[in-house]
């Protein structure tokens, strides 16, 4: 994600979250968190441009990958985007090194957590009332071992390019 991204992918997250993470904590990602890494998937679209159709946030915090926010464009979803991804995002990590990521789910998102489900993510953990507009619980997600699952991601990558 480049500066350049924000104001597609803040369009994307107005309409996709209740609530919404604010421009100004785009533009903090990208220019003065150094633990984070943001990524895009973009598609050349009718209108002869590049079209942002997905979209992740992750923080590094020691050998630990936390998946702070993806999403795909409601029109492009069931499609394998989220999987790809979700799939580069814990590939890097693994590459790099970390051993574990996490993630907070709302407990209604059983989308969501069917993604993060095929990736070997468990339910460890519940925080009561945690998102402000409608006091839904989050579910606290891990998947352990990441580093073990270098090779099956290997595996899906060259699923994927067959
Ligand atoms: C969750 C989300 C990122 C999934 O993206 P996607 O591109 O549609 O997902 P994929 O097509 O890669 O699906 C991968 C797997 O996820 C699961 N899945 C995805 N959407 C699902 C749905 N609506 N219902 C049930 N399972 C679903 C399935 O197991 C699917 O595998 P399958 O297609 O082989 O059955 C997308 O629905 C989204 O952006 N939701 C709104 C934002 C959000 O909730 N983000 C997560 C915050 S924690």
């Amino acid at each position: 994600m480049r500066r350049d991204d924000i104001d597609q992918v803040y369009a994307l997250e107005e309409r996709i979250f209740p609530t919404p993470w604010t421009r100004k904590s785009y533009e903090f990602e990208l220019e003065h968190n150094p633990s984070s890494e943001q990524w895009i998937i973009e598609v050349w679209a009718e209108q002869n441009e590049w079209l942002i159709v997905a979209y992740s946030v992750c923080w590094q915090l020691g050998d630990e990958l936390h998946v702070a926010n993806i999403a795909v464009a409601p029109k492009f979803r069931r499609r394998g985007l989220g999987r790809r991804l979700l799939h580069h995002v814990l590939a890097r990590a693994a590459e790099k090194g970390m051993k574990s990521a996490t993630l907070e789910v709302r407990s209604g998102n059983l989308a969501a957590q069917a993604l993060y489900a095929h990736f070997g993510f468990e339910v460890v953990g519940r925080r009561k009332r945690y998102y402000s507009n409608n006091r839904e619980d989050a579910l606290l997600m891990q998947l352990t071992h990441l580093d073990q699952q270098t090779l099956s991601f290997e595996q899906f990558r060259r699923a994927e390019q067959a």
